[in-house]
């Protein structure tokens, strides 16, 4: 059971239905398998993020809904776990693409065929994911070769956009693994990601798992690094990109794109179609999601005894606001890497990949 798919964020076993995720916020010290089996584990996985990145909540979302529409296809049923899922968190459009793809599938189906559709339809985006990303980082990788001079290239990212994020592979991260398989030398530049250290926790493990070497700045360092000439360029991914090439990712995002504006280094964001949000215009239109002040107060990890812990770091009463995303204007992203092709984030050439796909 589940045999092909050690390096997979989430898996699924054709013989029994199982699906199972990796629990991200016991990363990296725990490694653990958590079999979702009702509608309200998969919301209660994406919430509180066991599973997390864009493409990934979007594929979990569409198992969820296949898997409630086992339980009752009824269009009422149908509806409900619709939006539930949907309010599971704001910002990553991937969320709504993938339900909206399930509910393209199964709606005009009599309710007893609908489970059965829809579970065959969440397999087929698991692998379109992964297929998808794969050429995300060939398409990377042109861009890094573009730079490599011989010498140790220097990649700076943000968050987590490697395989944990989506279901292998990466976004962000796709270029750097196909760099790494094509035999350039790298370093990766790993900002930590407060307040839930997605960077420290999650990308540090994935590439130290990988063999990328990898080196973990707090976020503030990245602009001195950049001004000392020891970034080459910044890749992240992207929750949601409009139309007019703006992209909304994690917070400290547009710090990073403003920096690398000031030092002359590409910004790179790896961009796969299912965040494409054709329905929103411009950034700031995108919902940006407040999450709970207590994630800035706190700070998660496990003592020398092995023991999860979490330290308060301000005063009793201290007053925190936590907005999850942040966006960065077109202007300052020197490409759009997708699975189609590296280009402008412009609106031109945003609409003419939409002429192409015919969508
Ligand atoms: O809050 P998270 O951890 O879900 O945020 C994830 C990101 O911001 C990623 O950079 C984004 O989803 C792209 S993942 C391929």
């Amino acid at each position: 059971m589940f045999s092909n798919d050690d390096l997979s964020s989430l898996r699924w076993d054709a013989t029994s239905g199982a699906v199972e995720i990796i629990d991200q916020t016991l990363l990296p010290h725990t490694l653990r398998w958590v079999h979702l089996d009702s509608l309200d584990a998969y919301c209660h996985a994406i919430s509180y993020m066991q599973v997390r990145g864009a493409p990934l909540i979007g594929i979990t979302a569409a198992f969820g809904l296949a898997h409630a529409l086992q339980e009752n296809p009824s269009d009422a049923g149908m509806a409900e776990a619709f939006e539930s899922l949907l309010a599971t968190r704001p910002t990553a459009v991937n969320l709504r693409w993938a339900l909206e793809k399930i509910l393209a599938e199964v709606t005009e189906l009599l309710p007893f065929a609908r489970a059965e559709a829809a579970l065959q339809c969440a397999v087929e985006l698991r692998a379109e994911d992964i297929a998808n990303c794969a050429r995300i980082g060939d398409n990377g990788l042109a861009l890094l070769r573009q730079l490599d001079a011989g010498d140790t290239l220097n990649i700076m990212t943000h968050c987590n956009a490697g395989w944990l994020a989506t279901i292998q592979w990466g976004t962000a991260l796709a270029p750097v693994y196909k760099a790494l398989a094509a035999g350039l030398k790298l370093h990766v530049w790993v900002s930590e990601t407060r307040p839930r250290n997605q960077g420290t926790n999650l990308t540090a493990w994935e590439l130290g798992r990988a063999g990328v070497p990898c080196t973990v700045v707090a976020d503030n360092s990245c602009g001195q690094l950049m001004r000392q000439g020891q970034v080459d360029c910044v890749i992240v991914g992207s929750d949601r990109t409009a139309a007019n090439g703006d992209v909304c990712n994690k917070i400290g995002t547009y710090l990073k794109a403003l920096a690398a504006a000031d030092n002359n280094i590409p910004f790179y964001v790896a961009v796969p179609e299912s965040t494409i949000d054709w329905r929103c215009p411009a950034g700031d239109q995108i919902p940006i999601e407040a999450r709970d002040a207590a994630e800035v107060l706190a700070i998660a990890g496990i003592d020398a005894a092995g023991e999860n812990r979490e330290i308060n770091l301000a005063a009793a009463g201290t007053r925190a606001a936590n907005p999850a995303f942040d966006i960065t204007p077109a202007k300052w992203v020197t490409s759009l890497i997708t699975e189609h092709g590296s280009f402008d984030a412009s609106e031109e050439a945003l609409a003419s990949l939409r002429v192409q796909l015919g969508c």
